[in-house]
Order: structure tokens, then C-alpha cells, then sequence
């Protein structure tokens, strides 16, 4: 029986704002955290060249299109970072936003009364 990696799907968990969703193989974290309506994950461009979506996988594997070395270099890619928009699971995974936009996804208020 042949096996479809496209239609295999793992779960995506921002570990910043709790938020979880599930992303086929053949899917983007990014393109899936958005179309499943989640906001977690800062982003501009979508391609690999602003680094607004700069990630880091703590728990799990990803397979990874060829990265911005302006915004992950070699060592941080070693060290688990990326690019959600870059993206694609190969297990559950957990990720931590890191991105320059990242402290947006406060959910408390800084400052006086909401
Ligand atoms: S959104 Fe610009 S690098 Fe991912």
C-alpha cells in the first residue's frame, strides 16, 4: 500500500501564546497557522526575506526550505531556529516565536487599564 506524505499532518503548538494547529507535511507553518485562522506567529512577507516569522523549534523536526543567512545563520539554524513561512513539520512540534515583532504577542497589557 503506498503511503501519501501529503495527506500526513502534525501538530503545531506556539508555546508564546498556547496557541495549537495542524499542519500537513506539504504545508508551511506559517500558511497553516493562518489558514486556521491563528495569529501566533508575527509575519510580513512570506517569502524568507523579511525574518519577521523567525522561529525556534524546541520540541520535534522540521524539513526547511534553503534559509535567509541575514536573518538565520548556520549556527542558528544548528541550534533549532527558522523561518515559519520556511517551514514544513515532520513530527509535532513545539515552536518559540523570535521574530522582531515577537513582543505583539503580549497578553497582558503593559501599561494602564485595556
Ligand atoms: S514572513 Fe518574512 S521571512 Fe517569513
Amino acid at each position: 500500500m503506498a503511503f501519501d506524505l501529503d495527506t500526513k499532518q502534525f501538530t503545531v503548538t506556539i508555546l508564546d501564546s498556547g496557541e495549537s494547529f495542524r499542519c500537513h507535511t506539504s504545508q508551511t507553518v506559517l500558511s497553516a497557522m493562518i489558514a486556521m485562522g491563528r495569529r501566533g506567529i508575527p509575519s510580513g512577507c512570506h517569502g524568507g526575506g523579511c525574518g519577521v516569522c523567525k522561529i525556534l523549534i524546541r520540541k520535534g523536526t522540521v524539513d526547511t526550505l534553503p534559509l535567509s543567512r541575514a536573518h538565520v545563520t548556520e549556527a542558528d539554524e544548528q541550534r533549532g531556529y527558522s523561518l515559519a513561512c520556511r517551514t514544513y513539520p515532520l513530527s509535532d512540534i513545539e515552536v518559540e516565536v523570535k521574530g522582531q515583532d515577537r513582543h505583539r504577542l503580549s497578553r497582558r497589557p503593559r501599561y494602564g487599564f485595556v
